[in-house]
Protein backbone atom coordinates (compact mmCIF):
# COMPACT_ATOMS: atom_id res chain seq x y z
CA UNK A 1 0.00 0.00 0.00
CA UNK A 2 0.96 3.77 -0.80
CA UNK A 3 0.19 6.87 -0.22
CA UNK A 4 -0.13 9.87 -2.82
CA UNK A 5 -1.27 13.02 -4.16
CA UNK A 6 -4.89 12.30 -6.10
CA UNK A 7 -4.00 12.48 -9.84
CA UNK A 8 -6.16 13.14 -13.10
CA UNK A 9 -8.42 10.13 -13.47
CA UNK A 10 -8.61 9.08 -9.89
CA UNK A 11 -12.09 10.92 -9.68
CA UNK A 12 -14.30 8.01 -10.25
CA UNK A 13 -12.27 5.72 -8.20
CA UNK A 14 -12.26 8.51 -5.60
CA UNK A 15 -15.93 8.93 -5.56
CA UNK A 16 -16.97 5.16 -5.18
CA UNK A 17 -14.53 4.85 -2.57
CA UNK A 18 -16.01 7.52 -0.38
CA UNK A 19 -19.27 6.73 -1.04
CA UNK A 20 -18.93 2.67 -0.03
CA UNK A 21 -16.78 3.69 3.49
CA UNK A 22 -19.92 5.71 4.32
CA UNK A 23 -21.72 3.70 3.24
CA UNK A 24 -22.78 1.89 6.96
CA UNK A 25 -21.31 4.34 8.54
CA UNK A 26 -23.64 5.61 11.67
CA UNK A 27 -23.44 9.16 11.49
CA UNK A 28 -23.17 9.53 7.43
CA UNK A 29 -24.84 12.39 5.23
CA UNK A 30 -25.12 10.10 2.34
CA UNK A 31 -23.44 13.30 1.02
CA UNK A 32 -20.04 12.83 1.50
CA UNK A 33 -18.65 11.56 -1.95
CA UNK A 34 -20.89 14.54 -3.23
CA UNK A 35 -18.49 16.85 -1.17
CA UNK A 36 -15.00 15.69 -2.39
CA UNK A 37 -16.12 16.07 -6.02
CA UNK A 38 -17.55 19.88 -5.34
CA UNK A 39 -14.63 20.37 -3.64
CA UNK A 40 -12.48 19.75 -6.47
CA UNK A 41 -14.66 21.66 -8.79
CA UNK A 42 -14.47 24.81 -6.50
CA UNK A 43 -10.38 24.35 -6.43
CA UNK A 44 -10.84 23.83 -2.68
CA UNK A 45 -8.71 20.28 -2.42
CA UNK A 46 -5.18 21.90 -0.57
CA UNK A 47 -4.48 18.13 0.43
CA UNK A 48 -6.42 15.13 -1.90
CA UNK A 49 -4.45 11.84 -0.84
CA UNK A 50 -5.31 8.30 -2.02
CA UNK A 51 -4.07 5.54 -0.32
CA UNK A 52 -3.69 2.71 -2.71
CA UNK A 53 -3.36 -1.04 -2.92
CA UNK A 54 -2.59 -3.34 -5.98
CA UNK A 55 -3.51 -0.77 -8.18
CA UNK A 56 -6.58 0.28 -6.79
CA UNK A 57 -7.35 3.07 -4.83
CA UNK A 58 -8.85 1.73 -1.07
CA UNK A 59 -9.12 5.44 1.21
CA UNK A 60 -8.84 8.96 0.60
CA UNK A 61 -8.70 12.31 2.78
CA UNK A 62 -9.64 15.14 1.96
CA UNK A 63 -8.56 18.79 3.73
CA UNK A 64 -9.87 22.18 2.33
CA UNK A 65 -10.26 26.07 3.69
CA UNK A 66 -12.18 26.81 6.69
CA UNK A 67 -12.81 30.34 7.51
CA UNK A 68 -12.81 31.68 11.39
CA UNK A 69 -15.36 34.54 11.84
CA UNK A 70 -15.40 34.90 8.48
CA UNK A 71 -11.84 35.52 7.70
CA UNK A 72 -9.47 33.03 6.06
CA UNK A 73 -6.36 32.68 8.40
CA UNK A 74 -4.81 29.51 7.16
CA UNK A 75 -6.28 26.49 8.48
CA UNK A 76 -8.27 23.63 7.09
CA UNK A 77 -10.65 21.29 7.62
CA UNK A 78 -10.15 17.10 7.51
CA UNK A 79 -12.41 15.32 5.42
CA UNK A 80 -13.95 13.74 4.37
CA UNK A 81 -11.70 10.38 5.45
CA UNK A 82 -12.71 7.27 4.25
CA UNK A 83 -11.26 3.45 3.96
CA UNK A 84 -13.11 0.77 1.95
CA UNK A 85 -14.87 -1.24 4.46
CA UNK A 86 -12.89 -4.46 3.72
CA UNK A 87 -9.38 -2.28 4.38
CA UNK A 88 -10.64 -0.86 7.55
CA UNK A 89 -8.75 -1.65 10.79
CA UNK A 90 -5.77 -1.90 9.21
CA UNK A 91 -3.97 1.42 9.60
CA UNK A 92 -4.53 2.90 6.50
CA UNK A 93 -6.90 5.79 8.10
CA UNK A 94 -4.35 6.23 10.23
CA UNK A 95 -1.69 7.11 7.42
CA UNK A 96 -3.93 9.19 5.30
CA UNK A 97 -4.41 11.54 8.29
CA UNK A 98 -0.75 11.86 9.20
CA UNK A 99 0.34 12.40 6.08
CA UNK A 100 -2.36 14.83 5.20
CA UNK A 101 -1.00 16.75 8.41
CA UNK A 102 2.59 16.48 7.49
CA UNK A 103 1.52 18.33 3.99
CA UNK A 104 -0.53 20.82 4.98
CA UNK A 105 1.87 22.06 7.84
CA UNK A 106 4.71 22.15 4.40
CA UNK A 107 2.17 24.07 2.36
CA UNK A 108 1.92 26.55 5.14
CA UNK A 109 -1.05 25.65 7.22
CA UNK A 110 -1.76 27.05 10.42
CA UNK A 111 -3.49 24.03 12.08
CA UNK A 112 -6.56 22.23 10.99
CA UNK A 113 -10.22 21.13 12.42
CA UNK A 114 -11.58 17.36 12.48
CA UNK A 115 -15.53 16.87 13.17
CA UNK A 116 -15.56 13.53 14.68
CA UNK A 117 -14.37 10.78 17.21
CA UNK A 118 -12.60 12.19 19.68
CA UNK A 119 -11.23 8.46 20.39
CA UNK A 120 -9.91 8.14 17.06
CA UNK A 121 -8.67 11.72 16.45
CA UNK A 122 -7.03 12.24 19.75
CA UNK A 123 -4.36 9.84 18.47
CA UNK A 124 -3.19 12.48 15.94
CA UNK A 125 -3.11 15.35 18.65
CA UNK A 126 -6.71 16.51 17.82
CA UNK A 127 -8.60 17.77 20.66
CA UNK A 128 -11.72 19.95 21.41
CA UNK A 129 -10.83 23.59 22.40
CA UNK A 130 -12.87 26.29 23.46
CA UNK A 131 -11.12 28.83 20.99
CA UNK A 132 -12.48 27.02 17.84
CA UNK A 133 -16.54 26.12 17.77
CA UNK A 134 -18.56 25.08 15.10
CA UNK A 135 -22.05 26.11 15.27
CA UNK A 136 -24.92 23.00 15.88
CA UNK A 137 -22.04 20.18 16.83
CA UNK A 138 -21.25 18.65 20.66
CA UNK A 139 -17.95 20.53 21.66
CA UNK A 140 -16.59 17.23 22.61
CA UNK A 141 -16.63 15.92 18.59
CA UNK A 142 -15.35 19.36 17.41
CA UNK A 143 -11.57 19.49 17.94
CA UNK A 144 -8.57 21.73 16.70
CA UNK A 145 -4.72 20.76 16.08
CA UNK A 146 -2.89 23.95 15.97
CA UNK A 147 0.84 24.26 14.19
CA UNK A 148 1.48 27.40 14.86
CA UNK A 149 0.86 29.55 17.99
CA UNK A 150 -1.56 32.01 18.82
CA UNK A 151 -4.24 30.06 17.58
CA UNK A 152 -6.95 31.71 16.53
CA UNK A 153 -10.30 32.32 18.46
CA UNK A 154 -13.90 31.82 16.77
CA UNK A 155 -16.78 30.46 14.72
CA UNK A 156 -15.36 28.20 12.29
CA UNK A 157 -17.64 27.17 9.09
CA UNK A 158 -16.60 24.40 6.27
CA UNK A 159 -16.11 25.31 2.58
CA UNK A 160 -19.58 25.81 0.90
CA UNK A 161 -19.03 22.84 -0.99
CA UNK A 162 -20.09 21.11 2.50
CA UNK A 163 -23.57 21.74 1.38
CA UNK A 164 -23.42 20.12 -1.64
CA UNK A 165 -26.27 17.13 -2.69
CA UNK A 166 -27.52 17.83 0.70
C1 LIG B 1 -12.91 6.06 10.20
C2 LIG B 1 -12.03 5.34 9.19
C3 LIG B 1 -11.57 6.30 8.12
C4 LIG B 1 -10.81 4.81 9.95
O1 LIG B 1 -9.93 4.20 9.03
P1 LIG B 1 -9.16 2.84 9.42
O2 LIG B 1 -8.16 2.59 8.37
O3 LIG B 1 -10.19 1.79 9.64
O4 LIG B 1 -8.53 3.25 10.81
P2 LIG B 1 -7.13 2.80 11.41
O5 LIG B 1 -6.88 1.38 11.03
O6 LIG B 1 -6.13 3.81 11.09
O7 LIG B 1 -7.43 2.94 12.95
C5 LIG B 1 -8.12 1.90 13.58
C6 LIG B 1 -8.71 2.40 14.86
O8 LIG B 1 -9.69 3.37 14.57
C7 LIG B 1 -10.87 3.09 15.28
N1 LIG B 1 -11.87 2.83 14.27
C8 LIG B 1 -11.68 2.52 12.98
N2 LIG B 1 -12.83 2.37 12.36
C9 LIG B 1 -13.77 2.59 13.27
C10 LIG B 1 -15.18 2.57 13.22
N3 LIG B 1 -15.86 2.30 12.10
N4 LIG B 1 -15.83 2.86 14.36
C11 LIG B 1 -15.16 3.12 15.50
N5 LIG B 1 -13.83 3.14 15.59
C12 LIG B 1 -13.16 2.88 14.49
C13 LIG B 1 -10.63 1.95 16.16
O9 LIG B 1 -10.34 2.47 17.45
C14 LIG B 1 -9.40 1.30 15.61
O10 LIG B 1 -8.54 0.91 16.58
P3 LIG B 1 -8.45 -0.66 16.94
O11 LIG B 1 -8.28 -1.38 15.62
O12 LIG B 1 -7.27 -0.72 17.82
O13 LIG B 1 -9.74 -0.96 17.60
C15 LIG B 1 -12.76 4.15 8.53
O14 LIG B 1 -13.24 3.32 9.53
C16 LIG B 1 -13.93 4.58 7.66
O15 LIG B 1 -13.76 4.83 6.46
N6 LIG B 1 -15.12 4.65 8.26
C17 LIG B 1 -16.33 5.04 7.54
C18 LIG B 1 -16.30 6.49 7.18
C19 LIG B 1 -16.08 7.38 8.39
O16 LIG B 1 -16.70 7.22 9.44
N7 LIG B 1 -15.14 8.36 8.24
C20 LIG B 1 -14.77 9.27 9.30
C21 LIG B 1 -15.73 10.38 9.43
S1 LIG B 1 -15.27 11.45 10.77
Amino acid sequence: MHIRDEAPGDEPAIHAVVEQAFRSAPHSSGTEAHIVDALRAADALTVSLVAVEDGAVCGHVAFSPVTVDGAAVGWHGLGPLAVHPRRQRQGMGSQLVLEGLARLRTVGGQGCVVLGDPLYYGRFGFRARAELTLAGVPAAYFQALPFTTPMPEGSVDYHAAFAAGA
